[in-house]
């Protein structure tokens, strides 16, 4: 579709291959299946739920909120649900609120779940976008902690200033759906990504450093990192800063491409699957993406 090639793919971007969803599935289907499985493996049932909180950037439509279609097919009927729009820091950014309303004691069981269907608003044409981007969801359930594992320090950020960098120009107030937005092609994803290459790896460094003084640790305390999974060179720069071993470092980025929000939370049952994380282990997740908005986080498992 466009002029690219595998080499120039996997050098420069880490990606191997990625999954796209069907042409009748969206981001509420991926969230579907995603929360269906995080429900069973941590034994809650959907009607116990009470809140659902998805972070996604492709949303079914406008509105109504993706969160709420999923709290209708999950038959979760007590579930407050709405939808969170942080990009890659969706998921962080949605963990962090969610066991915000856990530690005041409002909610007992929260489903967070970042779902994806990007291969709907990335531009086939523009090959600095279409060969980077993928379809994912995953979910976790929230609950109050008895024991050991805890959120240990959390950290959020954005900086709007860096609006214009990746986003969607057409299809909101600004610019609404019209035949000129349409034959502009303004209603698909545009990225300025060497600009952000280059803010990606100061923010997220300096997010670990400032989550980790929050939680009192320093780089050897921590056991797991699963960063964003935008680029491998991205990732690579990052570790060798914060000075991690490479061993610590999940990649998911060359089977899955970069599924924005998704990205973390399937990284994250794939290393729990992959036996990559034992309980009590110190897991530091870091995020940065469009808006711009980054997060980090550490956390007991
Ligand atoms: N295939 C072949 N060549 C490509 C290409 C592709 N798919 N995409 C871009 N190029 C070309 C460019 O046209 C340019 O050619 P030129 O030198 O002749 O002008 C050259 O490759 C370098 O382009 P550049 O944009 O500088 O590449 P890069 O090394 O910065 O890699 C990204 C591009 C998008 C992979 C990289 O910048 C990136 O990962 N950025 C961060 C993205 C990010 O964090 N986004 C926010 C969170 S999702």
């Amino acid at each position: 579709m466009v002029d690219t090639s595998d080499e120039w793919i996997s050098t420069r971007t880490g990606i191997k291959e990625r999954r796209i969803a069907r042409e009748d599935e969206a981001a509420s289907d991926l969230a579907y299946e995603a929360s269906k499985k995080a429900l069973e493996s941590a034994n809650v049932r959907a009607e116990d739920l009470d809140m659902i909180l998805v972070a996604t950037i492709t949303p079914d439509m406008i509105f109504p909120a993706t969160a709420c279609i999923l709290q209708d097919r999950l038959g979760a009927k007590k579930a407050a649900a709405f939808d969170l729009e942080a990009a890659c820091s969706g998921f962080l950014y949605g963990l962090s609120i969610g066991s915000q309303f856990i530690a005041t004691g409002m909610y007992d069981t929260i489903l967070v779940i970042a779902a994806e269907a990007l291969s709907k608003i990335v531009d086939w044409q523009d090959r600095s976008t279409c060969v980077i981007f993928a379809d994912g969801a995953g979910a976790a359930v929230l609950r109050p902690s008895n024991g050991e594992s805890k959120i240990i320090s959390t950290y959020l950020g954005a900086d709007g200033g860096g609006a214009d960098l990746v986003g969607v120009p057409a299809g909101g107030s600004r610019l609404p759906a019209s035949l000129e937005t349409v034959k502009n092609r303004q209603h698909y994803m545009k990225m300025k990504g060497n600009e952000l290459f280059k803010r990606a790896v100061k923010i997220m460094v300096q997010a670990i450093e400032i989550s980790l003084e929050r939680g009192k640790l320093s780089p050897e305390d921590i056991d797991f990192f699963i960063p964003h999974q935008a680029n491998i060179r991205i990732i690579n720069a990052v570790v060798k800063r914060i000075g991690l071993s490479m061993d610590k470092v999940y990649i998911n980025l060359d089977r899955c491409g970069n599924m924005s929000a998704a990205s973390i939370a399937v990284a994250l049952d794939q290393a729990i699957k992959e036996n990559r994380i034992k309980r009590g282990d110190r897991v530091l997740f870091t995020s940065f993406g469009g808006g711009l908005t980054w997060a980090s986080m550490v956390v007991r498992f």
